[in-house]
């Protein structure tokens, strides 16, 4: 499907009307063929293009980590980052972590109640998730580290702490699946 849009709903970007084209994104392992300047950011082409509305758009210039999603499964400022250029990647966001926002880093931040307005909180959680990804078992600095980046004004650190532990613990305590499947002899 290709989709154009709005141009009023972009208080921000500036467009240049003239440079339009089809740019194919795979968000959440669905395709999308959005017709837009391709220098548009990916925020922009995931919110009001393709309609996913879990990733938050903050500051807009690479500082507050509130428009976090996964390229490839690494964390980027999707307000910074153009559409054109996640063209050929795997895009995931706040809705494609899980179907039932069940995955472990998502069940820590319920039981730790993180958080308060909520604003920051998909960015912290592809964060957080990117984290646990590259080192399962992260200390207070190890996190404090990575997550500098993303910004809560609400100052939900301590419990984003405990609950990346949380997770932590949980991941590490779930059966691993085999890495080969047994041979099965003939009956
Ligand atoms: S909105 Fe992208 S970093 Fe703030
Ligand atoms: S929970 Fe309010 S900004 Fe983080």
């Amino acid at each position: 499907m290709v989709r154009s849009y709005n141009i009023k709903t972009f208080p921000i970007y500036t467009l240049s009307l003239q440079v339009m084209a089809l740019v194919k994104l795979t968000i959440n392992n669905q395709p999308h063929t959005i017709d837009v300047d391709p220098e548009m950011p990916l925020l922009w082409a995931i919110r009001d293009v393709v309609g996913l509305t879990g990733t938050k758009f903050g500051c807009g210039i690479a500082q507050c980590g509130a428009c976090t999603v996964h390229l490839d499964g690494a964390p980027i400022r999707s307000c910074s980052y153009p559409a054109s250029a996640a063209a050929g990647h795997k895009i995931t966001t706040i809705e494609g972590l899980s179907k039932n926002a069940d995955h472990p880093i998502q069940k820590a931040w319920i039981e730790h109640q993180v958080p308060q307005c909520g604003y920051c909180q998909s960015g912290q959680i592809m964060s957080a998730v990117a984290l646990l990804k590259q080192n399962p078992k992260p200390s207070d600095e190890d996190i404090d580290t990575a997550m500098q980046g993303n910004i809560c004004r609400c100052g939900t650190y301590e419990r984003i702490r405990k609950a990346i532990h949380s997770a932590s613990a949980e991941m590490a305590s779930a059966p691993k699946m085999p890495k080969s499947t047994p041979k099965i002899g003939k009956l």
